[in-house]
């Protein structure tokens, strides 16, 4: 899916992979230049681009291959920054911001005239983030202005968690990504509509349901995916999103026995078993992935196993969600829309 016109670079150079202060400086001197570079966060990497710059957002929507009426997250170095970029600004926003930030949450405000068509999809709200990695905030600190950055893999696949996977999911597509380490939440951020008069999640992530109810004072509406094209109001939160290329199945402890059997006779190939611990008994031929541990931490693996199972040539997963609470909510929400689109067309 090399798009060199769109991109203007030759398809066979892999990106340069940089770090440390100087690494910033080569990618605030891209951003500043028009160009796209793959950037660390705490929740996943993300592929960004000067958010007032449309050139550079265009190349964001040609390197993933996504459609552009899914509007993109701008990255703000501090809080100071919301009224730049919003306007009527509500108390619920106000207070979650002071909150949460920097932290795994976007929050959808109105946007002010600084968010433009080409971020936003032409909505009128915009999606605001300031991330908690040193990495990103010493960049968007040297950088001034808000950076749009989706999370860096292609349209419909799984987000990348290290600089690893950014390299083998875009690979020459991109020139420069910035390591800042494997990330430590694993999952996208929770993002939340205060654009009204309440308060909507539309995406589960890394800030827990249980911290935004502390702070809001009730339990917010999760607006539940839809898997049509068009019908969600957070578009790219379709039910087919979040896709490795095997087939995931759902279980529980009590099922698993009969999930496992009904795999093998039905799969065609290499069963794996990804749980939040190990289990016992399970048959021979059974790929036990090692297991993804409690809530966060099974939101902090969850991404690298779905490609170790990928890597491993397995055609089917299945998977014992974590219990739903704190990052829990996010990786069964996950697990849910891949489990979805392995009844699609989609590979
Ligand atoms: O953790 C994250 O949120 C990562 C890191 C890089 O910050 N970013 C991320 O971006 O996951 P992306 O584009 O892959 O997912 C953001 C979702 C998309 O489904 C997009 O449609 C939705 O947020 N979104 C962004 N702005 C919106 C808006 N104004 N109205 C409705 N949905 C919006
Ligand atoms: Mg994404």
């Amino acid at each position: 899916m090399n798009d060199d016109d769109a991109t203007g670079r030759g398809a066979e150079k892999a990106p340069r992979v940089v770090d440390g202060p100087s690494g910033t400086r080569l990618a605030v001197e891209a951003l500043r230049a028009g160009d796209v570079v793959a950037i660390p966060t705490e929740t996943v990497y993300g592929l960004a681009a000067d958010a007032t710059n449309e050139l550079a957002i265009a190349k964001i929507f040609a390197v993933k291959g996504r459609p552009t009426n899914h509007p993109l997250i701008v990255h703000i170095g501090s809080a100071d920054q919301l009224d730049d970029w919003a306007v009527d600004i509500s108390d619920h926003a106000g207070a979650l911001a002071d909150a949460f930030w920097p932290g795994p949450m976007t929050l959808l405000v109105r946007r002010s005239v600084k968010a433009i068509d080409a971020v936003t999809g032409g909505r009128d709200t915009v999606g605001l983030r300031v991330p908690a990695h040193p990495v990103a905030l010493e960049l968007l600190n040297e950088f001034g202005g808000g950076v749009a950055a989706p999370s860096a893999n292609r349209f419909g696949r799984v987000s990348p968690t290290t600089a690893a996977h950014v390299v083998a999911d875009l690979g020459s597509d991109i020139s420069l990504v910035l390591d800042g380490g494997p990330c430590s939440v694993g999952v996208e951020s929770t993002i939340i509509d205060v654009s009204g008069e309440t308060a909507v999640v539309l995406r589960p992530g890394g800030l827990s349901l249980e911290m935004i109810s502390e702070v809001l004072g009730f339990r917010p509406v999760v607006e539940q995916p839809s898997a049509a094209v068009g019908e969600s109001r957070a578009p790219g939160t379709l039910a087919m999103h979040y896709a490795p290329k095997a087939r995931i199945v759902i279980a529980s402890a009590e099922t698993l026995a009969d999930s496992l059997a009904v795999a093998v006779r039905d799969g065609g190939g290499k069963v794996g078993l990804l749980s939040p611990a190990y289990v016992r008994d399970v048959p021979e031929e059974i790929v036990v992935l090692e297991p993804a541990g409690g809530p966060e931490n099974y939101a902090e693996v969850l991404y690298a196993r779905l490609r170790q199972a990928d890597r491993l040539g397995l055609t089917v997963l299945v998977c014992i969600p974590p219990t739903p609470d704190g990052r829990g909510l996010a990786v069964l929400d996950r697990l849910q829309r891949a489990a979805a689109a392995g009844l699609s067309t989609q590979d």
